[in-house]
């Protein structure tokens, strides 16, 4: 159930589970699920691409077993095109790759489609839009982190809203407003709007969800509310 309509698009919520308690892997998505989330994001990172190593195929595996909701596949590794396969394979619905962490971008995104999942594109914080402009017909979603990449519960780089603007500005100039804007990295009940309101479509949301001072379904009702009024 998308977190709400603005501006004549649905707005996503996918919760990360990096921050979530990995004892109790399957009860925690599915309490995402419970809550309405739209699509569920893993983090897979290899040690080298980011300073973090988290999760990978069992795990996707796991997953897909225990929810039915969208499995997003973040691949934050070197020469993701390695694995698509196999990640399509576990069950990820869709898989975004780091356009800094593969040589032939064009290649990887129609691999995964053909693979039948769809596709995204990541920007670190230092990459410039720039770097889409041909591949930009190519693709399902464009992730923008507003944090570097590597561990939750970091603070939202503010620059980050001006970046998102303007890439919602080139995408409605281009007739490609259908593809969505995802944002990963500090979101927060109280940041959650200028997000939205600069053009965001689909929300990462890790230590804001997973955290003790609440359930998981009491921090998805709180972002909800937290845009109910920008609706
Ligand atoms: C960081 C990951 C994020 C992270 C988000 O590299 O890509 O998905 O888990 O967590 P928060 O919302 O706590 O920043």
């Amino acid at each position: 159930m998308p977190l709400a309509h603005i501006n004549g698009r649905s707005i996503l919520l996918a919760p990360s589970i990096l921050s979530a308690d990995f004892a109790h892997l399957g009860e925690q998505a599915g309490a995402a699920e419970a809550a309405g989330a739209d699509w569920l994001q893993v983090d897979v990172m290899d040690g080298m691409f980011v300073p973090n190593i988290s999760v990978g195929l069992p795990v996707v595996a796991a997953l897909r077993r225990a929810i039915g909701i969208t499995l997003d596949c973040h691949l934050m590794i070197a020469q993701p095109e390695r694995y698509v396969a196999d990640f399509v394979k576990a069950g990820a619905n869709h898989i975004t790759v780091h356009v800094e962490a593969t040589r032939h971008l064009h290649r990887t995104i129609q691999h995964i489609k053909e693979l039948g999942a769809t596709a995204g594109a990541a920007l670190s914080p230092a990459t410039p839009l720039g770097v889409l402009e041909e591949i930009l017909p190519y693709l399902d979603l464009v992730l923008i982190m507003s944090v570097n990449p590597g561990f939750g519960g970091q603070a939202y780089i503010p620059t980050t809203t001006d970046k998102i603007a303007r890439l919602r500005r080139i995408l409605d100039a281009r007739g490609l407003g259908h593809i969505h804007v995802q944002v990963d990295g500090g979101v927060k009940v109280d940041n959650l709007a200028a997000i939205v309101s600069a053009g965001a479509t689909n929300i990462v949301v890790g230590s804001a969800i997973y955290n003790e001072r609440q359930t998981v379904a009491e921090a998805i009702a709180e972002l909800r509310r937290a845009l109910r009024s920008a609706e």
